[in-house]
């Protein structure tokens, strides 16, 4: 852990919408563990910005099994509570006080042209003429979040660089209108690309169906696997195979820690010489020898529900306290009234 003065607050948040997978692992959560060795690191689970595109009753029955997996999820991949506190978004009120306050801070046509939005709005099903208010607000809402924490340091992925670009000018505006209270934030992105799913299209993600879920048990893994996308020229073993690009292969890459047998399977696809099969046992055992011990974890952390309980407790708490710090310090910059209560009579 470096000195204090050269540790940063890192900020960085994930929509309950789903246990986590593969491309998680690799995208984020692996940035976020090596981070939370050297600085102060909040992981907020940001169960209000689901609402922003699922305001339905589905997500009432689901969002709270979401959050518990989540933290479970969180745990498993080697996010330590002792260095990170994990955060429930909604169980910390002021987060939409500072949003309110920063709704007069941007302008309705910046929200409009952010193409995550528009994006969001298309997944979401929504008419363009029907954005709701709240999904426009998702970037403020992000942007109390972070500034919030005063966070310095955001991992994020390449589409939510846009949102910690309105959080800085946010930052900025608010800064220059009232006085120095928040930081201006950067965004960190992974050096890893985003993973490719299961189905070699687009990168995996739980909406797509192309994910390997760090809950997934042996079964579903081998099915899952023999499943996957591979080069669709191969109509037989013999026919020289392509690698670049094709899932099973960047599967292996990743996962396998055998680089000579990965070597020589990799030549021996390439030459013609190995059947689609094989290199998909091959990717199976892989994977359940990469999730074995995260299952183990997974489930002595699944006996003890009181432990994720505890953890999202301390961790909220701890958010709660710096969240009354920075509401302080913005109320007193901004101008806002302090309400005294009345004095008592004194009784002769
Ligand atoms: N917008 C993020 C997502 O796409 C989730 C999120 C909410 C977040 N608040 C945050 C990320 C604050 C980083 C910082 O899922």
């Amino acid at each position: 852990m470096p000195p204090a003065h050269l540790r940063q607050r890192v900020l960085s948040g994930d929509r309950p919408t789903g246990r986590l997978h593969l491309g998680h692992l690799v995208g984020s959560l692996r940035n976020r563990v090596a981070l939370q060795s050297q600085h102060d690191t909040i992981l907020l689970i940001a169960d209000l910005h689901v609402l922003a595109t699922k305001p339905d009753g589905g997500v009432r029955t689901h969002l709270a099994a979401n959050v518990h997996g989540i933290v479970l999820d969180y745990l498993v991949s080697g996010i330590d509570p002792a260095h990170t506190s994990i955060v429930l978004q909604s169980a910390v009120p002021e987060v939409c006080e500072l949003k309110t306050l920063f709704e007069h801070l941007v302008t309705v046509n910046r929200l409009a042209r952010i193409p995550t939005l528009k994006q969001m709005a298309r997944d979401a099903h929504l008419d363009e003429q029907a954005m709701p208010f709240g999904l426009l607000g998702y970037p403020v809402l992000q942007a109390a979040d972070i500034l919030l924490a005063r966070a310095q340091l955001v991992p994020v992925g390449r589409d939510n660089v846009a949102h910690v670009e309105v959080t800085r000018e946010i930052a900025r505006r608010f800064n220059n209108l009232y006085g120095e209270v928040f930081p201006e934030p950067e965004p960190v992105l992974s050096e890893v690309p985003a993973l490719v799913g299961t189905d070699g299209k687009g990168k995996m993600s739980k909406s797509a169906g192309n994910a390997i879920f760090l809950c997934d048990d042996a079964p579903a893994v081998a099915a899952k696997v023999r499943g996957m996308y591979t080069d669709p020229k191969r109509i037989h073993a013999d026919i020289p195979g392509t690698v670049e690009g094709n899932p099973v292969f960047i599967y292996l890459d990743l996962f396998d820690d055998d680089r000579a047998e990965v070597a020589d399977l990799t030549a021996r696809y390439r030459a013609g010489r190995v059947g689609d099969g094989e290199v998909k046992e091959r990717l199976t055992r892989t994977l359940d020898r990469f999730l074995d011990p995260i299952r183990s974890r997974m489930a002595a952390a699944a006996a003890m529900p009181q432990v994720v309980d505890e953890i999202l407790w301390n961790g909220t708490q701890r958010m709660r306290r710096i969240a009354v710090e920075t509401m302080q310090a913005v109320r007193e910059a901004v101008g806002l009234p302090q309400l005294r209560p009345p004095s008592v009579p004194e009784v002769h």
